[in-house]
Formats: structure tokens, C-alpha cells, sequence
């Protein structure tokens, strides 16, 4: 039995009802978080509210409850349903109304969250993955986890098409993240990643390694890398609450350094998988 939030009600699937009008559904107008679940608890919980929250504001929805709630309502759901690896998904869109462009007099915002059990992608890790570059063609405020995923689904397809894992998307020659992940590439001792601006997901992955940059002495320069630098670069990776980190070792069909995991991605992999205290060995 699969337990799914519906505003504050636990219900089963069969019993969720979403309008034809609600707005998510016809305007993507809303936003989302995925939380990850380690050992049945929510991990970097308090980062991913505190950007749900700020994503709902800047599109000017207002969540229904406080963060305190919103988590202990989370935390339930996983429990619930018995959760010990996954994920939690969790949306809010600006309701239901008569369909039309500007913001409805009134309308109540619709959550819904649920969980899924997701095993962490070992074998990538280890061995690396393919990606492609793609023109990043997506709108000017990707700081929003918005609903409106069109741009990043086509740039993944893309990218599928081609074989890869990932696109590296790019606006003109600069680098700005992946189509549901952030980007890194590392030389000599430096890393360079795209500043959080609003052409990027402030990624919570992102801020965890780059605090472990810091601990690992390894430098950090928040400047874009053009694709030359990026096919130069001596290791590169991509980041994300499921992917976690994982090596690129080929863009474009060009090996990135000798085409094998980096060693420093995978010190920061070892670093990042410490904090997560799995019995699991990467
Ligand atoms: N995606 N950039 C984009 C465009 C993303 O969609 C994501 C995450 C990230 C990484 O953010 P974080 O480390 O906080 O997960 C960066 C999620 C996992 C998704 O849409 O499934």
C-alpha cells in the first residue's frame, strides 16, 4: 500500500483527483523539490525546504503550512510508507481556475507528494558516463525549481539520442549546468563550476561539494568554463540529489583526461558517501 500527500491528507493513488484546469498541469505553474531518503531519513532535508519555500515565492504561490509542518509531513510520508533508500517528490502548483494566463482572484495551491525506492547508481559512479553538449535554450530563471521542464526534457532526450547520460548545456560557449544536474570540471587542483546566477539550479549536491572542496584543499573558482576549457579539463562531473556525483569521461565523443574516473572526483565521491553513513561502498 503506497501512501501519496495530497495537502495535508495521506490517501492512496487510486483516490488522488487533479482538476483538468489545475494549473500545473496546463501551465507547468509551480514547483517541485526531490529530497533523498539514506537509512529512512530525509537527507539535507532543511536545504531542500528552505528552497521549496523560495522557489514557491518567487513564483508567488504560498505554501499552505510552515516548514515545520511541511517536514514532519514529509518525514510521515516516508515512514508511511516504509522508505529506508529513495526518494521523496514533492510539488505544488498554484491550484485550480478557469483556464487563463494571469493568476486566478482565488485559488487554493495543490500538493501532492510520494515516494519511490531508488538504489544509488553504483556502477556509474565507478565507471563514468557519456554526455553530449546541447544549447541550453531554457528560459532566464533556472534558480526556480519550476514545473516548466520542457527545455531540460528536450535537451535530455537529446542527449539519449546520442547515447549519453547527460547534456551539458551551454549558453553560446559557456557551460551552465546539465539538464537535471550541476557541472564541474577539474584542473590541476582547481574546480570550476558555473556561479549559483539565475542560469542555474543552486544545487543542493553542489553546495555539499563544494564545502567538501574545502576540505579537501581543493581550490574553487565559480567562473563558467567555455566547452574548449571544459574538453581540457583534466576530470569533469555532474552532480544531483539522485546521481550524486558522477564522472563524465567522455563529451562530444572526446575522452576527458584518460577517459576514466578523475582521482580527485573520486575523493570527493568517498568524502560525500561519508557523510551519508551506508554500509555501501562506492
Ligand atoms: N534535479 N540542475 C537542474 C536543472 C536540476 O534539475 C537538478 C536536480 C540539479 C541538481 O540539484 P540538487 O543537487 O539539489 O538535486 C541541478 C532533480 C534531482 C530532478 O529534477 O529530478
Amino acid at each position: 500500500m503506497e501512501w501519496i500527500l495530497h495537502n495535508e491528507e495521506f490517501i492512496q493513488e487510486d483516490e488522488l483527483k487533479i482538476s483538468k484546469e489545475d494549473r500545473g498541469y496546463q501551465f507547468g505553474d509551480g514547483i517541485y523539490e526531490v529530497i533523498r531518503v539514506y537509512g529512512g531519513n530525509l537527507y539535507t532535508a532543511k536545504e531542500h525546504i528552505d528552497r521549496f519555500y523560495e522557489s514557491a515565492e518567487k513564483v508567488k504561490i504560498l505554501v499552505p503550512y510552515t516548514k515545520d509542518v511541511f517536514h514532519k509531513l514529509m518525514y510521515d510520508l516516508v515512514e508511511k510508507n516504509e522508505i529506508t533508500n529513495g526518494q521523496v517528490y514533492v510539488q505544488i502548483t498554484r491550484g485550480s481556475f478557469v483556464r487563463q494566463h494571469q493568476f486566478p482572484d482565488s485559488s487554493s495551491p495543490v500538493v501532492v507528494a510520494y515516494t519511490k525506492t531508488v538504489e544509488r547508481p553504483v556502477e556509474l559512479m565507478q565507471n563514468g558516463a557519456r554526455a553530449k553538449f546541447i544549447e541550453d535554450m531554457r528560459w532566464l530563471r533556472c534558480d526556480i525549481k519550476s514545473l516548466n521542464l520542457l527545455g531540460n526534457v528536450m535537451a535530455k532526450q537529446e542527449a539519449y539520442d546520442y547515447g549519453c547520460f547527460e547534456a551539458v548545456l551551454h549558453r553560446g560557449e559557456l557551460i551552465t549546468e546539465g539538464s537535471s544536474s550541476n557541472m564541474y570540471g577539474i584542473k590541476n587542483n582547481t574546480l570550476y563550476t558555473h556561479p549559483a546566477t539565475n542560469l542555474i539550479l543552486d544545487g543542493i549536491t553542489r553546495r555539499t561539494i563544494l564545502a567538501l572542496c574545502e576540505e579537501l584543499a581543493i581550490e574553487v573558482q565559480q567562473t563558467p568554463m567555455t566547452k574548449d576549457q571544459a574538453l581540457q579539463m583534466d576530470e569533469f562531473f555532474m552532480s544531483s540529489t539522485t546521481a550524486e556525483i558522477i564522472p563524465l569521461v567522455e563529451i562530444d565523443g572526446f575522452k576527458i583526461g584518460n577517459g576514466t574516473r578523475g582521482v580527485k572526483t573520486e575523493k570527493l565521491q568517498k568524502a560525500f558517501e561519508a557523510k551519508l553513513n551506508l554500509g555501501v561502498k562506492i
